[in-house]
């Protein structure tokens, strides 16, 4: 008999095994996998979370890599029954930065030694190709940012024409790779077409990012064991793992949150399947986990991404609520966070932060 919750020694050893074979060939099975997700003892919890933290000095070091992220729409043409910037959120006011606001907060990221500019929005059918185009070919020529896009699903052409125009990384995350959840949350979006736009920004050369909710209602840990293994099937270069969180003008609102428990499991499994990935401590943990962030960091995390959306629209931009407030569970940014990482022994990322698939020497 197995037990789920890996009291019994037997089921400690198996756990111990499994945590052993990640870290020597980052192999797992999805049964594996699942006996990582559900281990409770803080004992074994505590062994997972310093693999994950090993795995992560030696494939990606102590740097810790900022990127500024600019949300600059919170339009949305989808109506994703977990997301704050649903269509049919009537009472959330609704806001579009101008090119030159977008510009300046660019500067400012520059400013502040961040290397990467990270563009958000909803499904904003308003944001034309050209448009588009014609803010990364400016943030290009004035800053010479690396170019992160988070603007959804979007047909072929126009990731050809972004890349063109000079964008590097796209994040998309699959949400869930449950197809029952995925079509249960995501009314009138297809499960098999977002898959198809991670491979379709893969073959034009874009390094992409893509991750999970974690808590979803009806989720189990075998759903989350394949999200993991997606992941690693898409050969994914940036992983992006947050909770759920129920926000109330949505139908889930009465729904419990995430576990910020569970989400630093997934995050520790994530970090020893796919090694040298570029992984942040996302903000959803830090909202409903006041030290998640620092958690993140010690269980396989090596990204922040410091909030550059002018003040006047950051409430706006609420994809479940707490959101805007709890960028100031991070110190201040950057002398503050500075000396917070040199303290645990961690330094900020210099360089443009690609991810570097090769064992760190030395
Ligand atoms: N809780 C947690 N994450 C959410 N997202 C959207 N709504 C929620 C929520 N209620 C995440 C999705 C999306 C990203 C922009 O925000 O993963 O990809
Ligand atoms: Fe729109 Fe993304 Fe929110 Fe869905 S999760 S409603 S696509 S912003």
């Amino acid at each position: 008999m197995e037990s789920a919750t890996s009291t019994s020694d037997g089921a400690g050893m198996e756990t111990g095994a499994a945590i052993a074979d990640a870290v020597r060939n980052g192999e797992l099975t999805r049964e594996g996998i699942v006996r990582l997700l559900e281990i409770a003892d803080p004992e074994e919890l505590q062994k997972l979370f310093i693999a994950a933290d090993a795995i992560r000095q030696r494939f990606v070091g102590s740097e810790v890599f900022l990127r500024g992220i600019v949300e600059f729409s919170n339009f949305c043409r989808r109506d994703c029954l977990y997301c704050g910037l649903r269509l049919s959120n009537r009472d959330l006011p609704r806001y579009r930065m101008e090119e030159g606001e977008i510009l300046a907060a660019a500067h400012r990221i520059k400013a502040a030694g961040i290397s990467t500019i990270v563009l958000q929005s909803g499904e904003d059918p308003c944001q034309s190709t050209v448009r588009i185009c014609r803010l990364i070919r400016r943030i290009k020529d004035e800053t010479s940012l690396v170019v992160t896009l988070s603007v959804g699903e979007r047909p072929l052409g126009d990731y050809l024409a972004f890349r063109e125009a000079g964008a590097n990384r796209y994040l998309l995350k699959q949400e869930t790779s449950s197809p029952e959840l995925y079509a249960r949350f995501r009314p009138g979006c297809r499960h098999e077409e977002r898959q198809q736009c991670l491979r379709h920004l893969k073959e034009l050369g874009y390094e992409i990012g893509t991750g999970n909710i974690v808590g979803l209602p009806g989720q189990n840990t075998a759903d989350l064991a394949a999200d993991l293994l997606f992941i690693r099937e898409i050969d994914a270069d940036m992983v992006g793992i947050g909770p759920f969180i129920a926000h109330p003008q949505t139908p889930l609102a009465p729904c419990p949150n995430g576990s910020p428990a569970m989400t630093l499991k997934v995050l520790a499994v994530a970090r020893l399947l796919t090694r040298s990935t570029n992984i942040p401590a996302t903000t959803a943990l830090a909202t409903i986990a006041p030290q998640g962030w620092r958690d993140a960091l010690q269980s396989g995390a090596n990204v922040i991404m410091p909030n550059f959306t002018p003040v006047v629209y950051r409430g706006l931009y609420e994809i479940y609520p707490g959101k805007s407030s709890a960028s100031t569970n991070v110190p201040d940014f950057p002398e503050m966070l500075e000396q917070e990482l040199r303290d645990s022994g961690r330094i900020i990322g210099t360089g443009s932060g690609f991810r570097k698939r090769q064992e760190i020497s030395g």
